[in-house]
């Protein structure tokens, strides 16, 4: 039994990865314990993740309430900060919550935002947002019952940064021209100045093959039969159910790394990041608490794809976003809005 009033020292045992491939490791652990015990200082390139968002309504993969999610990442954010170089970058894919039972918005993931910045240090090099057309409309209480809100479809990914000039090049993103660039470099653009003020000088009809990408990232979240799924499938293996898709680490990881770089994954859950950065030849390190996803996570390393699965996904694919004005003619604005914002559930009618 310990004696309250002896001093002990505790000895950490190093953490072994419970798996590897020649650039990558994968761990079973809390990665603030890895990341304190065995990651260096100025180590890494790319912290490229997705947390435990925080929660209303408790999920199966450990979230945290999002009243005390900042307190809860504060120790996070000050490893991250160490352990990133000068030159690397820290890029969080996290979620909005819903307060709960008001139609209202949790603040905790700006909250988080906010810290990162103003306590840690971090400099936001650039807010991203990640819209999954195919998120459902939820929660449906507000959206599709009384109707006073609309389809929460967007993360929020922060790329923050240690310094404000983290290395990085759009030129590794470059999409193709939408169709009325097409149609403008065809037919020419005039040159003049916007009401806005900004000088659209002729430059902007050079055609240089390929367009610079928005910050909002258009990409559903649909996998159905991946080669981590039918692992999963045939070895009875949990699949885990918040990964992100492929595509958006691997986007991250292909503007802010060059080969050889080290990418690093402290929620990996089933090891999306690890799979694209072998597939990179990024060097990676994933790190989960859990054995179960793991489990999963090791079967996307039997063979891995190197024929850019994303990219043959990809080809053709332009997601369609109304202009908000395309049906107001249509839609009845006579029905007066509820006083009092919805509170009281109206009675179905048929
Ligand atoms: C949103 S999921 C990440 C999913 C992952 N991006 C994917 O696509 O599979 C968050 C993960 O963080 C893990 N996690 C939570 N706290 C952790 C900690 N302290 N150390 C390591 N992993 C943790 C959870 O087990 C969960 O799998």
């Amino acid at each position: 039994m310990l004696d309250r009033n002896k001093s002990y020292a505790y000895v950490y045992v190093m953490a072994k990865p419970v798996f590897k491939t020649k650039i990558g490791k994968i761990y079973c652990d809390d990665s603030l314990k890895l990341m304190k015990n065995q990651l260096k200082d100025s180590s890494i390139d790319l912290i490229m993740t997705s947390p435990p968002f925080g929660l209303v309504r408790k999920k199966s993969y450990g979230n945290v309430d999002a009243e005390d999610y900042v307190e809860w990442f504060k120790d996070f954010g000050n490893q991250f900060h160490r352990i990133l170089k000068d030159s690397g970058s820290l890029v969080i894919d996290i979620g909005g919550a819903w307060n709960p039972g008001q139609p209202t918005r949790s603040l905790y993931h700006f909250e988080l935002l906010i810290m990162l910045c103003k306590e840690m240090g971090f400099h936001l090099a650039q807010e991203f947002y990640w819209w999954s057309p195919s998120k459902l409309p939820t929660p449906a209480e507000w959206v599709t019952v009384r109707r006073i809100r609309v389809k929460d479809a967007v993360n929020c990914v922060w790329w923050l940064s240690k310094t404000p000039w983290p290395k990085s090049s759009n030129k590794r993103i470059l999409v193709p021209y939408s169709s009325s660039m097409k149609h403008l470099l065809k037919n020419g653009y005039k040159a003049k100045k916007r009401p806005s003020g900004h000088d659209i000088s002729d430059k902007f009809t050079t055609n240089n093959k390929a367009a610079i990408p928005p910050n909002l990232i258009a990409l559903p979240n649909t996998e159905s039969n991946s080669s981590y799924q039918r692992f999963c499938r045939e070895n009875e293996l949990v699949e885990h159910p918040a990964r992100f898709p492929s595509s958006l680490p691997e986007m991250f990881i292909r503007m802010l790394t060059d080969k050889g770089d080290t990418v690093f994954d402290p929620f990996g859950g089933s090891c999306v990041t690890g799979e694209v950065a072998e597939r990179l030849k990024r060097k990676w390190i994933c790190c989960d608490l859990s054995e179960e996803y793991i489990a999963g996570a090791k079967g996307r390393f039997n063979e891995v794809d190197k024929t850019l699965p994303s990219k043959n996904n990809a080809l053709g694919k332009v997601y369609e976003l109304n202009h908000p004005a395309a049906m107001w003619d249509e839609l009845d604005d006579n029905e007066l809005l509820q006083p009092d914002g919805g509170k009281k559930r109206k009675k179905k009618t048929s």
